[in-house]
């Protein structure tokens, strides 16, 4: 009796335990495929919100336009005109690999999380106040490594360039996208670049990060940032120019001073017990 009733406590252990890995895949899924344009709950980006959407719409209709949406919008169907007009003519693209049991998993998600008071999935919500200076400022030390990332990932500048730091190196990788200097204006705004920000979706970016997450804090000073050289890009080049040139004109100078202690100091060590023995 006991031994089956654990048997059945195992069994039904190990059921749960699949479903829940089965609802962290999916989250994990959602996150990386579906958040740099949908959020839950958190208003519209590229893509409409979808807390909800199992109610506006049936499983099966949502199931064939996740598969494929091109398909659904080019059969003509009302519904995914009316979607694709208010997504200003932005056709939500197909989703490598994706299938009806991966979009039945991911509609279960999305019905479960539109249920709680506040999804994982709402991003972040950056209100229209302006930026402070110390925002900004934080923004470009996160930027350039001088203030180190929370969770480990690695500083913004070994890879890219912006105004203000651009100057003085940045990793250069595909000319467009290293330079972050329009990203503000490319990634529309706010809320599009922090929810972007916030779980990148493009391959190097998503394989840097995945482990090593933006906290909220980081991505609110870099977005201030961002917005902060996307308004005042020029300013910032020029100041930072005449940061590289004070920099060359500083070090040349300590490296003189520095010369003349070294070689001072071998003088003295040298010469000096000559000197005095020679007293002797
Ligand atoms: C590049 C942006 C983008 C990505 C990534 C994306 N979508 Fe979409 N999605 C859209 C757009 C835009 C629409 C509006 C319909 C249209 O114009 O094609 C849409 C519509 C939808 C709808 C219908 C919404 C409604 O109100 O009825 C669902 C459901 C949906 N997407 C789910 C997903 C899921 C799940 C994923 C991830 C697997 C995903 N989308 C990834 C852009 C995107
Ligand atoms: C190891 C190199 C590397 C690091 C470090 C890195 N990135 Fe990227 N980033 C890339 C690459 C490569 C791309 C181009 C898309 C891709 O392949 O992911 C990119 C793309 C982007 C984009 C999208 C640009 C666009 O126009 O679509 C943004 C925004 C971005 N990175 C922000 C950041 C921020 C903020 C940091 C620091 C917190 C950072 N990146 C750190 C390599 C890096």
């Amino acid at each position: 009796m006991s031994l089956r009733l654990s048997r059945l406590t195992l069994v039904l252990g190990v059921l749960l335990a699949c479903a829940s890995v089965q609802a962290q895949e999916t989250a994990a899924y959602f996150k990386q495929n579906c958040m740099s344009c949908h959020t839950i709950g958190g208003g519209k980006l590229t893509g409409p919100d979808l807390k909800g959407v199992t109610e506006r719409k049936d499983r099966e209709w949502l199931t064939s336009f996740i598969v494929n949406p091109k398909a659904k919008v080019d059969s003509g169907d009302a519904y995914a005109l009316q979607l694709l007009d208010e997504a200003r003519g932005v056709v939500m693209p197909t989703i490598a690999g994706i299938d009806a049991e991966q979009a039945g998993f991911l509609l279960d998600l999305i019905e479960a999380e539109s249920a709680l008071e506040e999804s994982q999935f709402k991003g972040i919500q950056i209100s229209n106040e302006p930026f402070t200076q110390k925002d900004i400022d934080t923004g470009l030390a996160i930027f350039t490594g001088r203030q180190s990332l929370k969770n480990g990932g690695p500083a913004c500048f070994s890879c890219h360039n912006a105004p203000g730091v651009g100057v003085l190196g940045g990793g250069r990788l595909d000319p467009v996208k290293a330079d972050l200097t329009k990203v503000y204006e490319r990634l529309q705004g706010r809320t599009v670049l922090s929810t972007w920000l916030m779980s990148p979706a493009t391959p190097t970016m998503q394989s840097i990060f995945k482990n090593a997450s933006l906290e909220k804090d980081e991505i609110y000073s870099l977005v201030a940032y961002f917005e902060n050289s996307a308004q005042h890009g020029e300013v910032g080049q020029a100041s930072a120019q005449l940061t590289f040139a004070l920099f060359g004109i500083v070090g040349a100078a300590l490296a003189l001073v520095l010369f003349d202690v070294i070689w001072n100091g071998r003088f003295v060590a040298v010469r000096r017990p000559l000197v005095d023995s020679e007293k002797l």
